[in-house]
């Protein structure tokens, strides 16, 4: 098992023992987003956003400074030289010059792959166009593991936006490497992916529904997930199907009490805020697993841990 130097491109390219190397070494972090390391020390991220960000970017930014590290970034293209017409392409020739791992999310399915074949330095995948978000995924996973304490044997549960969600798409392959059950909850017309389902159904137990309420009383994990207004093609459509899926103390009702609410984030409307005081809402305490997790990330690919 090899970390340094790599990308992270899709979750596809990890192996279950990998995924449990890199859960590993982000528990070994924990304590560090306190006390801070130097492991870091002279290397320098650029983070790349060619979309809207608050949580992704912050935490590697964060991630990165607290492992001694330092961090340059495009965070609003209006500012760069793209506003002027550069490419992606001439964008990642410039910023290799400048720093040692790059950051990327961009709305172009496989613009992250691409920036990887051209980059000379280790390039990680923060959201490329509808398709991954593998950090996101580990992430989850990550969630699931602290504080469930486990994967095998759990039934997964998303449900919102399952055709444009990213996040549902790389979580769904990284939860396909252990021995769970796939709900996929969604309106007819957002649907996850034939790609993803085929691909996900070979491995473990899959269901499609569009009805929450018969799903739930099975569920360990709800993965909710918001309608992605900016990548669905027709303003109509959005209006359609907006509000399908509200999660209030009402809808845990009928869930096991143990069940966990998780959420990339950000929120619309489909979590009612009465729910963040319950101890089935684990979104906060995921974004906290998304900075180790990318503290994890970070020093692996640079080659500061083994
Ligand atoms: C998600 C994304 O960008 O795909 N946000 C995130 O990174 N946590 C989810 C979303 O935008 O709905």
């Amino acid at each position: 098992m090899k970390f340094e130097g790599r990308d992270i491109v899709s979750i596809r390219d990890f192996s279950r023992e990998e995924i449990e190397h890199i859960m590993e070494t982000t528990r070994v972090m924990e304590p560090l987003t306190k006390r801070g390391a130097t492991m870091l020390q002279g290397r320098t991220l650029a983070t790349l956003f060619f979309e809207p960000s608050t949580r992704t970017r912050m935490s590697f930014e964060s991630a990165m400074q607290k492992l001694g590290g330092n961090c340059i970034s495009i965070a609003d293209p209006r500012t760069s030289s793209v506003e002027k017409g550069e490419s992606l392409a001439d964008t990642v020739r410039t910023v290799e010059n400048y720093a040692d791992l790059l950051v990327i999310r961009h709305p172009l399915d496989g613009s992250a792959r691409m920036a990887a074949e051209m980059a000379s330095v280790p390039v990680i995948n923060a959201g490329s166009g509808a398709e991954e978000h593998p950090t996101q995924a580990l992430l989850d996973l990550y969630t699931i593991q602290r504080e469930v304490g486990r994967i095998d044997g759990l039934n997964i549960a998303f449900v919102g936006d399952l055709r444009y969600g990213r996040t549902v798409h790389s979580l769904a392959y990284g939860l396909a490497n252990y021995d769970t059950t796939i709900h996929f909850i969604s309106p007819e017309s957002l649907r996850v992916r034939r790609e993803v389902i085929d691909e996900v159904g070979q491995r473990v137990k899959v269901s499609e529904t569009r009805d929450l309420n018969e799903a739930l009383p099975k569920v360990d994990v709800l993965y909710v997930t918001r309608i992605q207004k900016e990548r669905i093609p027709d303003p109509e459509e959005y209006e359609k199907v907006k509000g399908t899926y509200r999660i209030a103390l009402e809808t845990l009702r009928n869930a096991k009490s143990s069940m966990i609410v998780m959420h990339p984030l950000p929120r619309v409307d489909e979590i009612a805020s009465e729910v963040d005081m319950t101890s089935n809402a684990k979104y906060f305490r995921q974004m906290w697993y998304g900075l180790v997790t990318r503290m994890a990330l970070l020093a692996l690919c640079l080659g500061a841990v083994e």
